[in-house]
């Protein structure tokens, strides 16, 4: 039985039936609809729409299906259209005609409009609280390599000598964002669509800022046409996890790289590792492979919304439909995702003395070396060019600045001392950088500590679902 059959004089096609039906995939938020029609009943009771009486009925029917399909006695079937429909028909079926009244004053309009905010609503808690997981790990991470030397790269070539406490707090840094960006979602989508029904109000006497407070939004939405279409809150989901993935596939592309034969940086641990069907010496890092590839996954979600929305003429129209799947699955990958990354970054064995190795190769200090003449009066674009004459000398001579003997050093330029050795020692090239954000100890203590007020915080997401 269709909620909308009376104007019909024939039953829907089975194909139009299947091809409109969205229930195999929005009964992913049955709990919420139901969540949102209990607040429904309350207000019409308080406003004396329905009795005390009518409402309870209803209630505690509405409660009864929560009940059996979160136990999976009540099975949802295809035969509806959609999980509005499955509720009402099952809440008639369960308390009778009481149950009829429950759309009273509502569309599913402005329905579907809520169930989808509460849901997601929901997941960027859940995705804020993973992100915070993954960055106690970096943290952690971060905590014990302050003193791990690692070359720095730019154009994937060797730079300048970094610590791997550094480089990883780049990553620190954009899955802060990345909350930061979900907090931001939520502040927003702080609004209440329920009560705009189809798409112009209704003419009962709603009380929308009482539903909007029962269910703990800030406010009702103010214009009913916008809040029956409105899935900018979905955009801007869509683009924050996209945003995610990206730096995850980065890191995930970081990691595939420092775990190869040649750089030997890190060995991901057996449990997030595979092997090859045909070569036994293989071990793959196929988890950091799909990461990496199912960004794709989360940009199509976005390109596709974004395509969906453009050119819809308001109020609703049923292209919106589109909007779930897209969403869940951007959702359940993302979730996946950083659960899967925060496990292998948690297991993976770091190789500090290659690293070390590696950061002195490479010619990582001849920044520091350049630095070393201008502190002696050089202009830095003369000490530029000597120094290039140098890295010249240790590449016929196969040696790198450190083995260079001083000799070498004055007879390119007359300028350098024995101190050039300490000038451009490790330890010097990375101890000396301490202006804040770089990766000297002075400096990476301060932002440390700075990380750990950090995680310290609760933010809006983390507030609200302790008042849940
Ligand atoms: N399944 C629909 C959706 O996801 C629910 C809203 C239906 N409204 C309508 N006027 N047909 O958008």
């Amino acid at each position: 039985m269709k909620l909308w059959g009376g104007r019909f004089t024939k039953e829907t096609d089975e194909l139009v039936h299947n091809f409109n039906a969205s229930i195999s995939f929005d009964q992913k938020f049955y709990r919420q609809d139901i969540k949102g029609s209990i607040a429904h009943v309350t207000m019409l009771a308080k406003q004396g729409i329905l009795t005390g009486q009518e409402r309870d009925k209803i209630i505690a029917g509405l409660e009864g299906i929560l009940k059996d399909i979160a136990n999976g006695t009540l099975k949802i079937d295809g035969s509806q259209e959609d999980i509005h429909s499955f509720v009402e028909a099952n809440l008639i079926l369960r308390i009778g005609e009481t149950g009829k009244k429950l759309h009273t004053g509502r569309s599913r309009n402005d329905q579907v409009a809520l169930d989808m905010k509460l849901f997601v609503r929901d997941e960027v808690v859940a995705i804020n609280a993973l992100l915070k997981n993954l960055l106690q790990e970096i943290y952690q991470l971060m905590s014990e390599h302050t003193a791990t030397f690692m070359p720095g790269f730019t154009h994937l070539q060797k730079a300048q000598p970094v610590t791997l406490s550094h480089h990883i707090g780049a990553y620190f840094e954009m899955f802060k964002r990345d909350r930061s960006r979900l907090c931001d979602i939520y502040a927003r989508m702080d609004t209440c669509p329920l009560g705009s029904g189809a798409l112009a109000g209704t003419t009962y006497p709603l009380d929308r800022c009482y539903t909007a407070s029962l269910l703990d939004f800030g406010s009702p939405t103010l214009n009913s046409m916008d809040s029956v279409s409105d899935r900018d809150y979905i955009i801007e989901l869509l683009s924050a996890l996209s945003t995610v993935m990206m730096h995850l596939s980065r890191f995930c592309e970081e990691i595939i790289i420092w775990n190869t034969n040649e750089y030997r940086f890190v060995e991901i641990d057996d449990a997030y590792s595979t092997g090859s069907s045909i070569m036994p010496q293989k071990k793959n890092p196929d988890i950091a492979e799909l990461i990496r590839g199912k960004t794709g996954r989360v940009y199509g979600a976005l390109v596709s919304i974004l395509t969906t929305m453009k050119g819809l003429p308001l109020a609703y129209n049923k292209d919106m439909q589109e909007d779930k799947e897209l969403t869940f699955d951007a959702i359940d990958t993302v979730k996946g995702c950083i659960a899967l990354f925060t496990g292998m970054l948690s297991t993976m064995k770091f190789n500090c003395d290659t690293m070390e190795e590696s950061a002195k190769n490479g010619f990582t200090n001849a920044t520091d070396a350049a630095d070393y003449l201008v502190n002696h009066g050089v202009p830095f674009r003369d000490a530029h060019g000597i120094i290039g004459r140098l890295v010249l000398t240790c590449i016929e001579k196969d040696c790198s600045l450190d083995a260079l003997p001083l000799d070498e050093y004055r007879k390119i330029c007359p300028v350098f001392g024995e101190d050039i050795y300490e000038a451009i020692s490790m330890e010097t090239c990375v101890n000396k950088r301490n202006t804040i954000g770089a990766p000297g100890p002075a400096a990476m203590d301060e932002v440390l500590k700075i990380c750990k007020e950090y995680l310290a915080q609760k933010d809006l997401c983390e507030k609200e679902k302790d008042t849940l």
